[in-house]
């Protein structure tokens, strides 16, 4: 089976081919909400684009200075990477702008864009708290600075990046830790000097992006749910076909063998610029482990999912140094250990992490808290529950993963989806 295409190589591929001259042709683009939001924020500054259609868009770059000014708040929805890359990117342009979104997003943080951008000359004011909405004051003038960000984060490393296209001399990101970069890469795929090395990336202002073809591989992120699932249900055997592996995105493969999953990577490749290989997954026996915390920013949108296969393994899982799951689009360590608490799974809290012990567990209610990841990782739990799971709230996983219930009742989940 092959699941959607990777929710962060999409933005990137909407807001890029939007920035650059001539026509970017995105194949395998995820049309997930949260994409469609970015696309429909650039639309709304003028940028026109064909489809999306089975996951082809083609995008008619309007140029670093070719976006206009939009006649209203352009609404982010429930993305928190579409808020802050395009903060970066709005930051540079002329005119003014504000970007909201749902209830969700409304509740996060901003200021960790807000702050380091403002230092590069932008003028931004957020509501109390530092929470959206953002309003940004065009016609400044950026300049590049050295930042080093205090939290793992590839939106934060992302938006200085982009706004740093627009700035005077040179920016510089150093991450405490290494992150997804999948911005990095695309700038380069786009015909962009991007400096990399010893944890910091460089770039300087002034340049231009050229239009090219970009191939969406899936997104890990959601073959994860199958990767669990497969791994959590005895007699499994499932093949997931071409599933981005970049090495920044790859810890929930690592953390799922460390507790003794069966993965296999098949016909390694490479597509538009980023790692491929198709994922054979069977099921296995896992153990509970200490979860290292290098692996932490590797798989930060996977610990739902992990967490179910936590609660399916022998003994403790214990995991460290993820406060940042805290200020997703839940806050996850609170909302998985409610929903595992209802199932019947022994799971602690801890500020930065969870202390989960596997073992059987029933069925019940539980509530994702509009979080889609939350959703789909309760879903999967069914496979090993004595009763079934019934998750509420679940509208959210348009927003990563249109029709997932469909293609897990294909893979064999007794999954029903209702309004
Ligand atoms: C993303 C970065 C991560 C991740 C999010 C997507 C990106 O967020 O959780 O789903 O596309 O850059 P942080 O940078 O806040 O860790």
């Amino acid at each position: 089976m092959r699941v959607p295409g990777d929710k962060s190589i999409s933005h990137r591929a909407v807001m890029l081919g939007s920035l650059a001259e001539g026509v970017t042709r995105v194949s395998g683009l995820l049309e997930g909400e949260d994409v469609l939001s970015t696309l429909g924020a650039f639309r709304a500054m003028g940028v026109r684009a064909e489809g999306p259609d089975g996951g082809m868009l083609v995008v008619h770059g309007a140029g670093m200075r070719g976006l206009r000014s939009p006649s209203e708040p352009l609404d982010m929805g429930n993305s928190g990477t579409a808020m802050r890359l395009m903060a970066g990117i709005l930051a540079g342009q002329s005119f003014d702008s504000v970007l909201i979104g749902d209830e969700s997003l409304s509740k996060r943080p901003m200021k960790r864009v807000a702050e380091p951008l403002a230092r590069m000359g932008a003028v931004i004011e957020t509501a109390e708290g530092g929470r959206p909405p953002l309003r940004i004051r065009g016609g400044q003038r950026l300049r590049g600075i050295d930042y080093a960000m205090p939290m793992a984060s590839a939106q934060v490393k992302s938006s200085l990046l982009l706004a740093g296209l627009y700035a005077e001399g040179i920016t510089s990101v150093t991450e405490p830790a290494p992150t997804r970069d999948h911005t990095e890469r695309m700038l380069r795929g786009f015909g962009y000097d991007v400096e990399t090395g010893a944890g910091q990336v460089r770039l300087r202002g002034g340049g231009k992006l050229r239009a090219c073809d970009i191939d969406v591989p899936s997104d890990i992120s959601s073959a994860t749910f199958f990767l669990v699932g497969a791994s959590i249900a005895p007699g499994s055997d499932l093949l997931l076909q071409h599933v981005g592996i970049n090495p920044t995105r790859i810890g929930v493969l690592n953390i799922l063998k460390l507790m003794g999953g069966d993965l296999e990577l098949l016909n390694a490749r490479e597509a538009g610029g980023e790692p491929v290989a198709d994922i054979r997954v069977r099921h296995a026996v896992l153990r509970g482990v200490r979860i290292p915390e290098d692996q932490v920013p590797l798989a930060i949108d996977e610990f739902p999912a992990l967490f179910i296969a936590a609660a399916c393994a022998d003994g403790e899982t214990v995991l460290t140094g993820a406060h940042e799951l805290r200020v997703k689009e839940s806050d996850r360590i609170a909302v998985m250990a409610e929903g595992l608490n209802c199932l019947g799974v022994t799971a602690q809290e801890t500020p930065d992490g969870i202390v989960i012990r596997g073992g059987k567990f029933g069925g019940g209610a539980v509530d994702s808290r509009g979080d889609h990841r939350i959703a789909m990782s309760f879903a999967m739990a069914a496979l090993r529950a004595t009763g079934p799971v019934t998750v509420n709230d679940c509208k959210n996983v348009a927003t990563s993963f249109p029709g997932f219930a469909e293609l897990a009742a294909r893979a064999g989940l007794g999954i029903t989806a209702r309004d």
